[in-house]
């Protein structure tokens, strides 16, 4: 059934659409060396948080992309709001479809899924050749915690076994890729709490507003309940920064 909650409904009252805390991408930005006159590359930026975070604590200028035409419209009033519109744009701009013709000192890539841009590999890949020299990356991605997957995992997440990778399977990964890791950040159940929180008081306002879709809201707050649990126990969302070797 076609869903009749969008993703600007879910996240509206959400600032980052991912489980990691602003002391995670504080501490991220300052191992990966952020400072004025550098720059990032956000690609999938959602509502540009992340970024508007490193351009306000470290100077960085930054250049942001999202498919979503309305997180990128708030992500621009916010870096207004914060006088940072001389250093901080973001556009819209499917990634499957996106060739880079800058450099940049940092790439993000948080929350996006690796075969928008061909693969986990190529992906990797991509992101050096984005990259000034002595840049860095600033990831995440999602990591089970052992295999066999229990089914009940792959029900509640529509996930396959081959969907993501172990956590060493991930590090073996960027280490054939030519990476080496400067942090690696596993969520915690606080990031979580606090990323699933907004989504649980947003769904129910939903339902009580929107009575037709309260079915499908409480699905949704379900999901996202059922990606908390299961961390830490079958599965973790990591931040890692990367550099190339
Ligand atoms: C999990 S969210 C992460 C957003 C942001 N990086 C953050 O951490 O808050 C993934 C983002 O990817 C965007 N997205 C989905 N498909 C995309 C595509 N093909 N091209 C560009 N952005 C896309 C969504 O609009 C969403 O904002």
């Amino acid at each position: 059934m076609a869903m009749r909650v969008s993703y600007e409904e879910i996240f509206r009252n959400s600032d980052i659409f991912n489980p990691v805390s602003q002391q995670t991408l504080l501490a991220a930005g300052k191992l990966a060396g952020m400072s004025p006159e550098k720059s990032v590359l956000d690609l999938g930026c959602g509502k540009g948080f992340p970024s508007l975070l490193w351009a306000s604590l470290f100077g960085v200028s930054v250049e942001g992309y999202d498919l979503g035409e309305s997180y990128v419209a708030y992500a621009n009033a916010r870096a207004k709001l914060l006088n940072l519109e001389d250093k901080v744009r973001f556009f819209c701009q499917d990634l499957q479809t996106f060739h880079c013709t800058g450099t940049y000192d940092f790439v993000a890539s948080l929350g996006i899924e690796l075969s928008w841009l061909g693969g986990r590999t190529q992906a990797l890949n991509r992101f050096k050749d984005m990259l000034k020299p002595d840049g860095a990356v600033i990831l995440t991605e999602p990591v089970w915690r052992q295999r066999p997957v229990p089914p009940q995992v792959h029900k509640a997440f529509g996930t396959k076994e081959d969907s993501f990778l172990t956590l060493p399977e991930t590090q073996k990964l960027f280490h054939e890729a030519g990476f080496e890791e400067l942090g690696c950040f596993v969520s915690s159940k606080q990031d979580w709490e606090l990323y699933v929180r907004p989504v649980f008081v947003t769904m129910q306002k939903l339902a009580q507003k929107r009575p037709e879709v309260a079915n499908e809201a409480q699905a949704i707050s379900n999901s996202f309940k059922a990606e908390a649990d299961f961390s830490g126990e079958h599965w973790d969302v990591v931040l890692w920064v990367l550099k190339p070797i």
